[in-house]
């Protein structure tokens, strides 16, 4: 099976091409946004996978939008890290930290002083929601546009939570750019109206999210770093007048960088947490942009073990991420060997609480 063959990612060579994906369980400990022991075991249970992306993981305080995801922004974030990766490296696994900001999606309660969001124009995101620091649901608020001296401090944010996930011992980081979360709203012309040196053409608009890319590459060199994207994709409100150029150039800027591996989600699955519809009518990404990018191509979207060896057989990826089958099944690299019927996930744990639907699932053996 393919599916079970190495991968080589840069110098490191993955056991297998399943994939963890990156996956929001908003259990980290309060108050502070700090990993703990009970996300080390989650995370060590699941170290069979080829590669673990961790959950989104945000730079700054600023860069938070929902109750309980953690951060890498302060020493006691970098020390509860450390339990996780010294835990899945015990298990003989590989994990790469998400960097995440949210940009718009988030909520006054999450941010330093409770000032509104920010975004890089003052667009709100219909039909998009969070929940307050105390665990209200809520709508989206109209952010506030950062000005350019703010998206360099931005800037300066990722690179020091890239040196911090250094510090916290992980294998490498995923920088996120994807689901309409801040990198994705400078991206796409739906939510980037600016008119200076970071929106209008694509040129423009892809200069913050590069300049941030740069800024990692700069900590951890190219081979450890990867890109989440999401052409076409529609969550959080997300559009674009031509995401084909807009994705093309971008793929180009990212090949002159040789970042190691692109993470592109299918925009059939663009609900992400919300629910497990999938759109046929959806353009399919790894079609049009597998062959562009140089590097290891990883494709995500609700795919099944079979139509993830398909993937693989077709050439349409070199791997595949899996998100809920991986919540439910921490053995899931042995279940596709072995065949093995799979355990099913409970949507209603996926989002906070404990161990209940966390690190409560069985393993075959
Ligand atoms: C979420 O927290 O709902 C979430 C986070 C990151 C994503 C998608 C969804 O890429």
């Amino acid at each position: 099976m393919k599916l079970l063959s190495e991968l080589k990612l840069g110098n490191l060579t993955l056991k297998n091409r399943i994939i963890m994906a990156p996956l929001t369980r908003m259990r980290s400990a309060q108050p502070g946004n700090i990993p703990q022991e009970l996300n080390a075991t989650y995370y060590a249970q699941r170290a069979s996978a080829g590669l673990i992306i961790t959950e989104a993981t945000q730079v700054s305080q600023q860069g938070q939008g929902y109750p309980g995801t953690p951060g890498i922004h302060s020493k006691e974030q970098v020390s509860g890290w450390k339990q996780v990766t010294k835990a899945v490296h015990e298990k003989g696994g590989k994990i790469f930290l998400q960097l995440w900001h949210v940009g718009r999606i988030s909520h006054s309660s999450h941010q330093p002083d409770g000032k509104l969001p920010v975004a890089p124009s003052a667009i709100a995101a219909k039909n998009s929601g969070t929940y307050t620091a105390d665990w209200k649901p809520t709508e989206i608020l109209t952010p506030r546009a950062l000005e350019v001296v703010e998206i360099k401090n931005i800037v300066k944010d990722f690179k020091m939570a890239a040196i911090n996930a250094k510090e916290a011992g992980f294998d490498g980081v995923e920088v996120h750019m994807a689901n309409g979360y801040l990198l994705d709203q400078f991206l796409q012309s739906g939510s980037n109206q600016r008119t200076d040196d970071y929106g209008g053409s694509i040129a423009d608009r892809v200069r913050f999210p590069l300049e941030v890319l740069d800024a990692v590459i700069n900590v951890w060199g190219k081979d450890k770093v990867g890109v989440r994207l999401s052409p076409y994709g529609t969550f959080n409100d997300m559009s674009d007048s031509d995401p084909k150029a807009l994705f093309d150039h971008l793929i180009e800027e990212l090949n002159k960088r040789g970042i190691v591996f692109i993470d592109m989600i299918e925009p059939r699955a663009t609900t992400a947490g919300g629910d497990d519809k999938l759109n046929d009518k959806a353009p399919c990404t790894s079609d049009l942009f597998k062959n562009k990018f140089n590097g290891v191509f990883i494709s995500a979207g609700g795919y099944t073990p079979e139509t993830a060896e398909q993937a693989l057989e077709q050439n349409k990826a070199d791997a595949i991420m899996f998100g809920r089958w991986f919540i439910s099944n921490p053995d899931l690299p042995e279940r596709i060997s072995k065949k093995a019927e799979l355990n099913k996930y409970d949507r209603s744990t996926f989002y906070g609480g404990q161990e209940k639907g966390y690190t409560d699932y069985p393993c075959l053996s």
